[in-house]
């Protein structure tokens, strides 16, 4: 028997809220009572990672449920064939075979067909051979003087997780290379990127797997004209390279086609963390650290495929996410990591999980009866604290919480110049710290703020009810690997979800409509003469008001 058209509609839904039902009175300290052996029980490995998942508001008998469900969705099956190279991008017949990129030399990993394996080598020797030759001093500009600079132009999965990746590894990075993003079409943030540096020693990799994104377009243009204008129309293939599946229209850009890597269109751009897109950190960070991060996402990836639904985790966590959104409706969900260079992590989390998953259609083309993608949204932890923890305490809103916290500081603080190491010890403790006492104080509430079920007590405003979910994930320290393995679990958390719902996780159909009605606003806002207006009458006036501020005729 086939997955159902409505999920919602099956016995194994319906027995689910019927638990959620005989739980909706329990509180978590009811559960950890009642179960000294909970926070072990609650707590399983993949990788590096240690992840503790018993304040989330499940038992045994939820697990079960849970993964009836996942067995009458099929999870487990569509999870086969994403991962065989099936096309479960149905909208776009295509796969989805991001886990090909980083199966390792050797594996065989078919898409339609073809085994992508030798040709995902190819590209990640062609990385590593780039990533050298800057890294080394050897890549030279049209002056003869070395590439000291990288510019990644890209946006959405071609910026947001390569950023988050640079930033996350900063302990890793080159000491000379300096690398930069300019990914929105806001002028200030490419004079941003390009301060202080050099034409002459800049090398600029324009990302975009379909290169017709028009921010990227953009922002390539005004950098190409930045070299032109610095070192004439015959530098730019010496300060240029390309990311893409679209080789021909990057050779049209006037980049030589030597630097253009490639993409597939089997790759989508929030899952392309592991593949070319990722240059620029595979110039901050040198090959055998992004192999290392390969080797993390593989760890994850063969966690899914061998282990049963109920030992695997990033399936248990995807059916959380559903328990949490769909049985206690909860509209969205935080991620925290208690790492500075972790900060980025929520926004390319972001993306991946609600362009995935910020869907209303199923794959057969009906509607669905029921919440999909949650908003996924977070920050680093402690600021946190000081921004929206009062509302994640004390919220009439409820949203389950991922903390991500390390064992050990970024590896590179040891030695800092006027940074004693026991300092510097003291700091992670304290970060580790106020970690745990949110998770903590999120799931018991306050003490002085009595029993947690609204009892009588002085002081209303500063109860704390507790009740509120949460997972805490522990790794020995930020590496590459473990940020691959990081970003695998929620990959595969995303995918899980949206198996579920029965929706595709893969296109990105919504982002369309936008794309299409700012082209012609952009020729109304800039025309020398009053253009003819045919929009809402709010458009209209807002593109005559701009107009008036620029000192356009209207
Ligand atoms: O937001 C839509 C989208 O297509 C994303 O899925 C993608 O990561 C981004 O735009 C950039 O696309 P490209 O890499 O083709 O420039």
């Amino acid at each position: 028997m086939g997955p159902p058209a409505d999920i919602s509609t099956t016995a194994e839904w319906r027995a689910l809220a019927d638990h959620q039902g005989q739980m909706a009175s329990v509180h978590l300290r009811d559960l950890f009572a009642a179960d000294p052996g909970r926070a072990d029980r609650f707590t399983a490995a993949v990788g590096d990672l240690v992840v503790d998942w018993s304040r989330q508001r499940v038992t045994d008998r939820t697990v079960e449920l849970l993964v009836a469900l996942a067995s009458r969705a099929g999870v487990v099956e569509r999870m086969g064939a994403m991962v065989a190279g099936a096309p479960v991008n149905a909208t776009e017949g295509r796969a989805a075979l991001h886990t090909a990129l980083r199966a390792g030399p050797g594996s065989a990993a078919p898409a339609g067909g073809a085994d992508v394996g030798p040709g995902v080598q190819r590209e990640l020797e062609r990385m590593a051979a780039l990533a050298d030759q800057i890294r080394s001093g050897r890549k030279l500009g049209a002056t003869g003087q070395p590439i000291t600079a990288v510019v990644n132009i890209g946006i959405g999965g071609s910026a947001l997780g390569p950023r988050m990746a640079c930033e996350a590894l900063g302990a890793f990075r080159h000491d000379r290379v300096r690398c930069r993003f300019a990914s929105n079409v806001d002028g200030s943030e490419l004079a941003t990127a390009l301060s202080s540096l050099d034409p002459a020693e800049t090398l600029f990799v324009v990302s975009s797997k379909s290169f017709a994104t028009v921010e990227t377009l953009a922002n390539a243009a005004s950098a190409r004209a930045w070299v032109a204008a610095a070192l004439g129309e015959g530098a730019v293939a010496d300060h240029f390279a390309a990311v893409t599946a679209d080789r021909q229209a990057a050779v049209g850009f006037g980049i030589d086609p030597a630097s253009i890597l490639g993409l597939w269109d089997w790759v989508g751009g929030r899952f392309s963390l592991a593949s070319a897109a990722s240059m620029v950190l595979m110039i901050a960070i040198g090959p055998e650290r992004f192999s290392e991060m390969l080797a993390g996402f593989r760890a994850v990836d063969q966690h899914l495929t061998d282990r049963p639904p109920a030992a695997n985790l990033p399936v248990l966590l995807g059916l959380v996410a559903v328990w949490n959104r769909n049985f206690w409706g909860f509209p969205t969900r935080a991620v925290i990591p208690y790492s500075s260079r972790l900060g980025l992590l929520p926004a390319h989390l972001g993306q991946l999980d609600m362009e995935s998953n910020g869907k209303q259609v199923r794959l057969d083309g009906s509607p669905v009866s029921y919440p999909t993608g949650p908003v996924v949204w977070g920050g680093a932890g402690t600021d946190g604290q000081h921004s929206f923890h009062q509302w994640l305490h004390q919220g009439t809103d409820i949203a389950p919480a991922d903390f991500i916290v390390f064992a050990e500081p970024d590896p590179d603080l040891a030695g800092r110049p006027g940074l004693d190491s026991r300092d510097l010890d003291r700091h992670h403790d304290l970060l580790a710290a106020n970690c745990l006492a949110q998770a903590e104080a999120l799931a018991f509430g306050s003490a002085e703020g009595g029993d947690g079920d609204g009892g009588d007590e002085p002081d209303r405003h500063r109860r704390c009810a507790g009740n509120r979910p949460s997972t805490v994930i522990m790794a020995p320290r930020l590496t590459p690997s473990v940020l691959g393995q990081i970003v695998a679990l929620y990959e595969h958390q995303a995918a899980v979800q949206g198996a579920v719902w029965g929706v595709n996780s893969f296109d990105q159909p919504g982002v369309e409509l936008g794309k299409r009605l700012a082209g012609p606003i952009a020729a109304e806002l800039a025309s020398a003469d009053p253009p003819e207006l045919g929009h809402d009458a709010a458009t209209n006036a807002l593109i005559r008001r701009y107009r008036r501020l620029r000192g356009r005729p209207c």
